[in-house]
């Protein structure tokens, strides 16, 4: 599994996220790939509608329907066609009470759930919340050149404290080859934003990431 998460770049935000995650979807036909893309709330409908990969939101708020101005109602984004969210995104942590209390919304919506954390220890501590995944990002390493993979320590403990069936993991990820080694070191995927969303050829990128996920 490749996630791309879109952030608030602006090459993946309003019509571009669109066409972005058009780009997504051409290449999970072309290569049988599972491939999926986390975006702004605000471009979340227009993009569901767009495309048939599943959509994640990058985050929600733990409300329902109500008085809640502001927030990222869970209903919403299930009923604009969401498949599920990110929580607690090292952009977006969340104290663990709220993180309880969104994640328990988010399954009473039916929005599959998954959990961001700093470390294969924060993410063992995640298992009593059984998300569908969880993955591991190195803070320091998000948003630069130098991938995940380039510290397997990390990904073997993630994968011995955590599983590879839930695990994905993320920071850096460019390449087929990054790809290839975290699902060697037993990973089931990957979660990636700049790789995709600051190049100037993301076709070539995803054909390339997929292709580090082939046996
Ligand atoms: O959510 C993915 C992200 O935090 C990693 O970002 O730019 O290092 O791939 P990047």
């Amino acid at each position: 599994m490749i996630i791309t998460n879109f952030k608030t770049y602006e090459s993946a935000s309003g019509a571009k996220a669109v066409e972005l995650a058009r780009v997504h979807e051409r290449v999970a036909k072309e290569t049988g790939q599972m491939i999926l893309v986390a975006v702004q709330a605000i471009d979340l409908a227009s993009i569901c509608a767009s495309v048939q990969i599943p959509v994640l939101a990058q985050h929600i708020d733990a409300v329902g329907y109500g008085g809640n101005t502001g927030s990222i109602c869970a209903e919403s984004v299930k009923n604009a066609g969401a498949w599920g969210t990110l929580l607690n995104h090292s952009e977006k942590r969340l104290n663990r009470e709220l993180l309880s209390q969104s994640i328990l919304r988010a399954r009473e919506v039916g929005l599959k759930i998954i959990l961001c954390a700093a470390t294969p220890e924060e993410g063992a501590s995640f298992l009593e919340f059984e998300p569908d995944y969880i993955a591991v990002e190195p803070p320091d390493l998000i948003g630069g050149d130098v991938s995940v993979t380039t510290r397997p320590e990390v990904v073997r403990k993630a994968v011995e404290l955590i599983g590879g069936l839930k695990l994905l993991v993320g920071a850096g990820v460019k390449t087929g080859e990054d790809v290839r080694i975290a699902k060697t070191l037993g990973a089931s995927g990957v979660l990636l934003a700049s790789g995709v969303t600051k190049t100037k050829d993301p076709k070539a990128v995803l054909l390339d990431l997929a292709n580090g996920l082939r046996d």
